[in-house]
């Protein structure tokens, strides 16, 4: 017999593909000024994101696990990673710290992937001791710490206290791995990342709005929909790197990652990798896992080919490209006095 908790990691994996949807992540509004004159060869490119050794500047975030279908997902991903040499993201470990019949579905993304980099995952609010039985569960390279607020109002079920800087400052202080805190698709403002970084937070994932909405996902679980209005919560990814950009921390993207080229945005907007998560389960699921392999390289050949088309060589390079924004993000960057 299935748990509650079971089930709605199943109803998670169900509901982002039901609702995947064309980015609205704010990319569209940032356009590279193109140059007709790239002086650069592809061969020149160097895509190395100068974190963490990671080869590519994209990873596959956060997910699944805790049923058997997230698990056999999970193993899916895990191969996945290891074939393209990708950094990869473990779901939410706290089922498997209660529950020890669902510790193989989160085992699994080692199992299969047993020199890769796995990030580790739990939410804020978990004890050191809960952080740590989720790195060792997975012998894990690195923790994320998701802050999903927004998300536990819509469901029910989920907490209603939002006290997390005094354990998150701990867990950050007692990791042997590095703790990457992210977002869940809401985004984050430039006095998150201060009250972040005063706590001596020094990776985020800025996780922002325009993929997977888990105001809309969790909202379709209520019986009543009552929050249906909350649909558009949050800061767009583009939105968020704005207010990363004073930040002395190493901003990480999220949310609404399809095409090369949001991805080559994120990063001029500063991000030092860029998370998939929605995209890459769309492909698995309505593809396969050989489908998704194929896509994952082309995506990364053709961020390369961009680079090349905008002239930058590296990663630091691309971030001194010119660029310009649609009136709309302009207005916010300089409501918030980000511009
Ligand atoms: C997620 N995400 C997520 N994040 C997290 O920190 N812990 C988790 O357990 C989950 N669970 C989860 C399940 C499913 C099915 C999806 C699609 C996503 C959030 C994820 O890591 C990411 O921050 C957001 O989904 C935004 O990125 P995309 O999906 O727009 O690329």
């Amino acid at each position: 017999m299935q748990s509650q908790q079971s089930h709605r990691k199943d109803e998670h994996v169900f509901l982002a593909e039901k609702y995947y949807h064309q980015s609205q992540a704010g990319f569209d509004a940032v356009r590279f000024i193109h140059t007709a004159l790239p002086e650069l060869a592809v061969s020149d490119v160097n895509l190395q994101p100068n974190l963490f050794g990671w080869l590519h500047p994209v990873y596959i975030n956060a997910m699944t696990g805790g049923s058997a279908q997230t698990g056999k997902l999970n193993g899916q991903l895990a191969q996945i990673a290891q074939q393209q040499q990708l950094a990869i993201a473990s779901g939410s470990q706290a089922i498997a710290l209660k529950d020890s019949s669902v510790v193989e579905t989160f085992t699994t993304l080692r199992k299969h992937n047993p020199e890769g980099f796995i990030l580790a995952n739990l939410g804020a609010g978990h004890t050191w001791a809960d952080a740590k039985a989720a790195i060792a569960m997975l012998d894990a390279n690195a923790l994320e710490i998701h802050l999903n607020a927004a998300q536990e109002l819509v469901m029910p079920e989920g907490d209603r206290d939002f006290h997390w800087l005094d354990d998150l400052a701990t867990i950050v202080a007692q990791s042997p791995v590095p703790v990457i805190v992210k977002e869940v698709g809401f985004g984050m403002s430039r006095e998150t990342l201060v009250a972040l970084a005063e706590i001596g937070v020094q990776y985020v994932d800025v996780a922002g709005r325009g993929g997977t909405n888990f105001a809309q996902i969790e909202n379709s679980r209520r019986p009543d929909k009552d929050f249906a209005y909350l649909a558009s919560w949050g800061q767009t990814t583009a939105e968020s790197l704005l207010e990363a950009a004073s930040s002395p921390m190493t901003a990480l993207a999220t949310g609404g990652i399809q095409t090369p080229l949001d991805a080559l945005i994120a990063l001029r907007l500063g991000a030092r990798s860029v998370g998939m998560s929605g995209q890459v389960l769309h492909w698995l699921i309505q593809d396969g896992l050989d489908a998704t392999n194929t896509k994952l390289q082309a995506f990364m050949a053709q961020l390369t080919q961009l680079m090349t088309l905008v002239g930058a060589n590296s990663l630091n390079a691309l971030r001194d490209k010119s660029v310009v924004y649609a009136p709309e993000l302009l207005s916010y960057a300089k409501q918030r006095q980000l511009a």
